[in-house]
């Protein structure tokens, strides 16, 4: 049987051999030709085909810094057949995303990024002046919900006090009779819960089962547009059945999914709500009522795996380092007392707490690769000429653990971010990178931080978290656009009788 299968492909092989040579060859000569004329960053040896994609690995941001140091914090890769710069560390960074915000402010023309929010996604569109308009809306409509004491904003805490104590009372019963359990779930639900109430002015509950399984899926869209995906590289490996192309329908079948689910909430809301109401205020713009749903489908998606990772880290940390938990535990006790829930005036007193969120945003860079970006016009950056239409990879990764930024950027500290009389050094948390930064960055980060506060303040009042004994805490994760942690089981006990949010 085997030899038949030797006769069988003996035409084949020298055939595939001779195209490999043949390619080889090619991209030996063009190599050499782009080194003579100059065009060619430093960078890898690019295979032929494949280029450099068999040697992302499993944690490309990783591989990423690693090829940092030997070629420089502006290099060149080479994926498919896109040329892709990638930069890394937080001089050359900020001087692409800040000094040259314009010439990086586009998005490259991914299929994948097509199927996003009904093929009018602002996050995933390139720079124009309807994006601009775009963004300038989504942005005003967010601002709503955390300029000071609107009643919006109210509100909007109001709904993440009234999650965070759900969540209280469910992590309560998965912990019943010493049981273990993986939060993930159940942040994903609260996070979702909180995003929708500012949408469409209602929750869906852990228990409605059409929310939960697309909320199961939303998990694997990082999957597609993080750095390093391949659907967009080599689209020749959406025409045979193969591992990616499984991953590429998948995407867009959920992108389907996902977006019909929202079109139908925004239509039967529109009168309403919340942000709907502010979009459609704004009239005469040129974005049309597709924009609209576009634009609530965007700010979903973006508010929803981004928070729920962030919680999914801060309770695995707070197991895992007892001795930080404790000193959080005796912070809020402190300042708070035990008789009412924290609220956001507590905030300028529990400097500790922001601290751990910046050190988990820092240590772990759970983005750790922003969305692919691409250059407007022709740049340079340090010292490097980058072409037009270039695709672009941001290692924020890189800048949080830049050993020139930080000591020891390899310990988990959280007090790193206090000063000597124990407020937030607002030096050092801005040179954390998480939000990404110039014409891109996220619009959400105001309120991602009020949203992360609030929810650890309370689950750090009521709960104590404690890890398996049998089974020592990892930090291993799956990557994507934002990192995962892999599953892993807590118990989450509580710190006395559970508390309401007023
Ligand atoms: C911890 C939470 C969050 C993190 C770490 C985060 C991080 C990011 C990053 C890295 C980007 C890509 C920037 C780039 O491509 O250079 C981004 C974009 C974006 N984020 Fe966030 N985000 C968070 C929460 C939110 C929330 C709560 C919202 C809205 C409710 C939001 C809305 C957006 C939008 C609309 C964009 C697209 C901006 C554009 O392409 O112009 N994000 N975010």
């Amino acid at each position: 049987c085997g030899r038949t299968e030797t006769d069988d492909s003996g035409g084949v092989q020298p055939a595939l051999v001779a195209t490999l040579v043949f390619l080889f060859c090619l991209e030996a000569c063009l190599w050499v030709r782009n080194l003579r004329l100059k065009r060619r960053l430093p960078g890898p040896f690019a295979w032929p085909v494949v280029g450099n994609a068999m040697q992302l690995g499993q944690m490309p941001h990783i591989t990423f810094s690693r090829l940092a140091k030997k070629y420089g914090n502006v290099y060149q890769i080479r994926l498919g057949g896109n040329d892709i710069v990638v930069l890394n560390g937080d001089k050359a960074i900020r001087e692409a995303l800040i000094e040259h915000s314009t010439e990086f402010a586009g998005r490259p023309d991914f299929v994948s990024f097509q199927a996003v929010s009904g093929g009018n996604s602002m996050t995933f569109s390139s720079y124009s002046k309807q994006w601009k308009m775009h963004r300038k809306i989504a942005q005003s409509t967010l601002r709503a919900f955390s300029s000071a004491n609107s009643q919006t904003k109210r509100a909007f805490e109001g709904h993440v006090v009234a999650e965070a104590t759900e969540l209280v009372g469910i992590f309560h019963s998965l912990s019943a009779e010493g049981r273990y359990f993986n939060p993930g779930h159940a942040l994903t639900v609260a996070a979702a819960n909180v995003i929708c109430a500012l949408c469409f002015g209602k929750r869906y509950g852990h228990e409605d089962e059409e929310f939960k399984t697309l909320l199961g899926r939303v998990e694997k869209f990082g999957e597609t547009v993080g750095a390093g995906s391949l659907v967009d590289v080599m689209p020749w490996l959406r025409s045979f059945p193969n591992p990616v192309r499984t991953i590429f329908l998948d995407f867009l079948d959920l992108n389907r999914q996902y977006f019909d689910f929202i079109q139908s909430k925004v239509v039967a809301d529109r009168e309403t709500d919340a942000i709907i109401g502010v979009i459609e205020a704004e009239g005469n713009t040129g974005l049309t009522e597709a924009h609209t749903d576009s634009t609530v489908s965007d700010l979903i998606g973006a508010g929803l795996d981004t928070i729920s990772t962030a919680l999914h880290w801060n309770c695995l940390l707070l197991a895992k380092y007892p001795d930080i938990q404790t000193r959080l535990q005796e912070t809020i006790d402190r300042e708070v007392g035990r008789d009412r829930l924290p609220t956001m005036e507590d905030r300028s007193a529990l400097a500790y707490l922001d601290a751990f969120t910046y050190e988990t945003m820092r240590y772990i860079s759970y983005v750790p690769v922003t969305i692919p970006h691409s250059t407007t016009s022709d740049v340079t950056v340090d010292g490097l000429l980058i072409l037009k239409d270039t695709v672009v990879f941001v290692n924020q990764s890189s800048v949080n653990h830049d050993p020139l930024t930080w000591k020891d950027p390899h310990v988990f500290d959280p007090s790193r971010f206090l000063d000597e009389d124990g407020r937030l050094d607002k030096d050092l948390t801005n040179n954390v990178m998480i939000f990404s930064a110039g014409k891109r960055r996220c619009i959400g980060d105001q309120i991602a931080k009020v949203e992360l506060f609030l929810f650890l303040a309370i689950l750090i009042h009521q709960c104590h978290f404690e890890k398996n004994p049998s089974q020592d805490l990892h930090l291993n994760y799956t990557y994507g656009l934002t990192l995962k942690p892999l599953d892993y089981k807590i118990s989450a006990k509580l710190r006395g009788e559970p508390l309401i949010g007023t």
